[in-house]
């Protein structure tokens, strides 16, 4: 299989979705039991064979670079006082991968977010992965889109089917035949009513680009809700039969949505062997209550 390089990772955006916690710290860092949401992200990445992250950050998301970053007073206490495994966990964040980090100076949208990372990701490429999706650990979310990219050679978006009443969120491309690993996208539609969709299978949060997206992103006009989308510029490699669409079979969990934010800390603390028993029991107990 294909390993890319470089992964893209956007997170400027303002997640008034999740006020009031996202007032003044970026919803990236919201955990799920005790992980950022970031850092699922980062090790999906990394299980790919990614090495090199770009991140695309904003004001006020500092705590995502110091994340990743030495904690040299903290490392130090932790060193003193004999807490190895603890001290292990900090230093071993650091050296999950290469970071580079770009600003984007208004969250004008996902495609100036993408545009902004244009000189640091160079001409090759690359996935791009939302700060905010997140998958079930146990599968490969990259996995069907990085098969395709190496089949085709084309832009991949990795989509699910979604309910009806949820397309008006998402990018949503034309179904493929029933079954297929991946498949011609002919036309792709941001944000649509129901009745204007051309299916329920939406694009959720996993990209292989090829470097020619940023001369796209560059001659937009500002798209719906004023933003600068990246579905525009998938539209234009639409039509000129460029882009595929690849099934993502793993479960999904948008982290910027309250619900599933809930559903993410349940589930992810249920696949955890300290917690589980416990857990389980309190679940149990909670739901004879109701
Ligand atoms: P979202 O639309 O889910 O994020 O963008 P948002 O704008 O922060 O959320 P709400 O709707 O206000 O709650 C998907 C990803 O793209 C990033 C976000 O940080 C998120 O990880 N993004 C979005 C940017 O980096 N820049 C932008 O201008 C917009």
């Amino acid at each position: 299989m294909t390993i890319l390089r470089k992964a893209l990772i956007p997170v400027a955006g303002l997640g008034t979705r999740f006020l009031p916690a996202t007032k003044a710290q970026p919803k990236e860092m919201l955990p799920l039991v005790d992980t950022p949401v970031i850092q699922h992200v980062v090790e999906e990445a990394i299980r790919a064979g990614i090495k090199h992250l770009v991140l695309v950050t904003g004001r006020g998301k500092q705590a995502i670079e110091n994340h990743f970053d030495v904690a040299y007073e903290l490392e130090d206490v932790l060193r003193r006082r004999g807490k190895v495994e603890d001290l292990e966990q900090v230093q071993g964040i650091t050296h999950l991968a290469q970071f580079a980090y770009v600003r984007q100076g208004e969250p004008l949208g996902l495609g100036h977010a993408v545009l902004c990372a244009r000189y640091a990701i160079g001409e090759e490429p690359f996935a791009l992965l939302l700060g905010d999706d997140v998958f079930d650990p146990r599968e490969s979310a990259l996995s069907g889109l990085l098969a395709a990219h190496a089949a085709t050679g084309m832009a991949v978006v990795g989509v699910q089917e979604v309910p009806e009443e949820h397309v008006s969120r998402y990018g949503i491309v034309n179904a493929g035949p029933a079954g297929t690993a991946y498949w011609n996208v002919t036309s792709i539609v941001e944000k649509p009513e129901p009745a204007r969709a051309p299916s329920r299978w939406a694009v959720v949060g996993r990209y292989i680009l090829t470097p020619d997206i940023f001369e796209l992103l560059v001659g937009l006009e500002p798209g719906a809700g004023g933003e600068y989308q990246l579905t525009d510029a998938l539209a234009i490699l639409a039509r000129q039969g460029r882009l595929i669409a690849a099934p993502i079979p793993a479960k999904r969990y948008d982290t910027g949505n309250k619900l599933d934010y809930l559903k993410a800390n349940v589930e992810f603390a249920l696949q955890r062997e300290d917690l589980r028993a416990d857990f389980t029991a309190y679940l149990k107990e909670l739901a004879s209550s109701l």
